[in-house]
């Protein structure tokens, strides 16, 4: 009973793939979840509310008011009722109503009233699904948010070959289980977040969730093993205290994410950090101390393919550590004093191959792309990720970022402020792929 008590609004509209909706609408219901349905007329063509209401426990809506006794549905109080809205199957008339706002029926004024996250199932012929017009609306509707469950490629109702049809309702199930799972390690990890911020997290974890089980995110990675650094590193100072920084480890979790999303074997190197973590390709090992990172990345560098170092190392550790907690004495000011820190991506760039990448971080406050640049130079970097403390949106614990990525060729790539997990894949089409754009293509007014 994965789904015990989860509010699911089931939108559904004219497609053939509507008589899948019957078998998604059982799927969920048997395990758990509460389902309302919301069909538009087109819909009622393909699949009969009787057969829907039956499965669901509960009458389908498909006008503003029941003809029987005037009863005004309200898609305002469905939006606050769901835990989440799934369109399946959605064809491509109901993608541009939702992209333009047209709230000709009942399933469209729900959708703009949704407080919770949107899953679309697509269903339509192949060519209609390759339209240009198509592919436009799903992108602008990944832009506002929703999550698109991609279609499967098979046998279609034209009895053509491609493209078109709607994700098999097992699949959607699981996908949903998984969000919702998601969702749950999420709660417990990131309280302090605002509803905005809230939101934007659950969407993009409903994003990742969605292609990770769907596999459509490109298996480029396949066979290549990286190792990733994260997080920050604490340096004891006695038993309950120790010098440590703001790093929250997001930045690095998402690139480990998308490398494992590819087909990447991961080995995630990462200190103290809140962040949860669980997919089959990732190997976490978690550290406290620089000495401790350093030993856990040179042991595991010389398998690799590629290393990407996002972890913000301290540069210094205190020379003593004490075995006992350091008594506070009011008369005394007190020294501690520190000594360097292994720097471990130098000692990676050292003994780094031809055929291996190192893609190195830096967070400057200053002169940036000049320290940059000296850095892909100290510590034999292919590439340097770079940061400034100066862009409003970017830096330690937020969800975006704002990057620029330098080559030791020189090439630069600078992208406007995007999610964390955009930013991942920014990251790894720049420095794998080797595609040096000059400026971010999705944004390319807002780059520099
Ligand atoms: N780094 C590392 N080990 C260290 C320090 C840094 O692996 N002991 C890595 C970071 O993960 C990052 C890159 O080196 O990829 C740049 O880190 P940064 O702290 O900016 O560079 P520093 O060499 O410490 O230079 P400075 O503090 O003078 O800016």
């Amino acid at each position: 009973m994965s789904l015990k008590g989860k509010h699911i609004v089931l939108g559904i509209t004219g497609s053939i793939a509507a008589y899948k909706s019957a078998i998604l609408t059982r799927l969920l219901i048997k395990k758990g979840a509460e389902v309302q349905i919301v069909i538009t007329a087109a819909g009622k063509e393909f699949i009969t509310p009787v057969t829907l209401s039956a499965l669901s426990g509960r009458p389908v809506i498909n006008e503003f008011f029941a003809t029987g006794d005037g009863t005004w549905h309200s898609h305002v109080d469905l939006g606050l009722w769901a835990d989440i809205m799934l369109i399946a199957p959605a064809t491509a008339s109901t993608l541009g109503k939702m992209v333009s706002g047209i709230a000709d029926n009942m399933l469209i004024t729900t959708y703009l009233s949704m407080k919770a996250p949107v899953f679309v199932a697509p269903a339509m012929d192949l060519d209609m699904f390759k339209h240009v017009t198509t592919q436009r609306n799903i992108k602008q509707l990944q832009s506002d948010g929703v999550i698109i469950i991609d279609p499967g490629v098979g046998e279609l109702a034209s009895h053509l070959e491609g493209k078109g049809r709607m994700e098999e309702p097992e699949n959607i199930v699981k996908i949903l289980e998984a969000y919702f799972k998601a969702e749950l390690e999420l709660t417990n990890t990131e309280q302090d977040q605002t509803n905005t911020e809230w939101s934007q997290t659950v969407i993009e974890k409903g994003k990742t969730i969605t292609e990770q089980y769907q596999n459509v995110s490109e298996k480029n990675l396949l066979k290549k093993k990286v190792l990733i650094t994260a997080g920050p590193t604490y340096e004891k100072i006695d038993p309950v205290r120790f010098i440590g920084n703001y790093s929250s480890g997001k930045m690095g979790f998402a690139i480990a994410e998308e490398c494992a999303n590819r087909g990447a074997e991961v080995i995630l190197v990462t200190g103290p950090t809140a962040l949860n973590i669980t997919h089959p390709n990732i190997k976490r090992i978690d550290v406290e101390s620089a000495n401790e990172m350093y030993s856990a990345s040179i042991s595991a560098f010389p398998q690799m393919d590629v290393a990407i170092l996002s972890a913000a190392v301290a540069d210094y550790r205190p020379t003593q550590q004490e075995d006992t907690k350091i008594k506070r004495n009011d008369n005394e000011d007190i020294t501690i004093k520190l000594t360097p820190n292994p720097d471990i991506a130098a000692a990676l760039g050292k003994i780094k191959k031809d055929n291996q990448i190192i893609v190195g971080f830096a967070l400057e406050t200053n002169d940036e792309e000049n320290n940059a640049i000296k850095k892909i130079e100290k510590k034999n970097f292919n590439y340097i990720v770079l940061n400034s403390l100066n862009d409003a949106g970017a830096g330690f614990g937020l969800d975006t970022n704002k990057i620029t990525i330098i080559s030791n060729q020189g090439d630069k790539t600078t992208f406007s402020l995007k999610s964390k997990f955009e930013v991942a894949k920014d990251i790894i089409n720049t420095t794998l792929f080797n595609k040096t754009v000059k400026t971010d293509i999705n944004n390319p007014n807002k780059s520099g």
